[in-house]
């Protein structure tokens, strides 16, 4: 079942991201057969593509033979899939509540002022992104923050602007 009914869809992908549909689709055909592959689908195309873009959806839900909204709602439900480029960098800032009483929101803020963005926008470089998600697992750091996979917490505004300048220095 198609997720847009209507008007036919344009491609999101990049240029030259279409030759990777075909590098997913030669993946998908060890899941075939697996049942409840649909995540392990999904790992698939968010490695191919660095997101999961709509056409991966629509490959995954053919080549597993279930509904397009099925896949998408599992893309949905979990939030460690993105739907678009994301950035070299994602900070995910904790705004549970352990984290938000220590001062969350103030990391986020000062990440936030310091990149001129709002959260989940991209900088116009590509470098930086910052997202506000549900605990981190990493509750003795808080506030914690993840920079891809690494870890860092406790942080305050003022460490949290020494973080991007470290990062910004890995660029330079
Ligand atoms: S509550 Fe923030 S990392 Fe667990």
């Amino acid at each position: 079942m198609a997720i847009h009914a209507g008007a036919p869809r344009r491609s999101t992908l990049a240029p030259g991201d279409h030759a990777k549909l075909d590098d997913l689709r030669a993946r998908l055909a060890d899941l075939k057969d697996e049942p409840g592959a649909t995540l392990e689908a999904l790992y698939a195309a968010q490695e191919v593509f660095s997101y999961v873009p709509p056409e991966a959806v629509t490959m995954i839900a053919e080549e597993l033979s279930m509904p397009e909204s099925e896949v998408f709602g599992v893309l949905t439900f979990y939030t460690m899939f993105h739907r678009k480029p994301s950035a070299k960098y994602v900070l995910r800032v904790c705004r549970d509540l352990s984290c938000h009483i220590s001062g969350a929101p103030a990391v986020l803020k000062a990440l936030n002022d310091e990149l001129g963005t709002r959260v989940s926008e991209v900088t116009e470089d590509g470098l930086f992104e910052t997202e506000s998600v549900s605990c981190l697992g990493l509750c003795d750091l808080q506030p914690a923050v993840m920079v891809n996979l690494e870890q860092h917490g406790p942080l305050d505004a003022a460490k949290a602007r020494s973080l991007l300048a470290d990062l910004r220095a890995r660029e330079a």
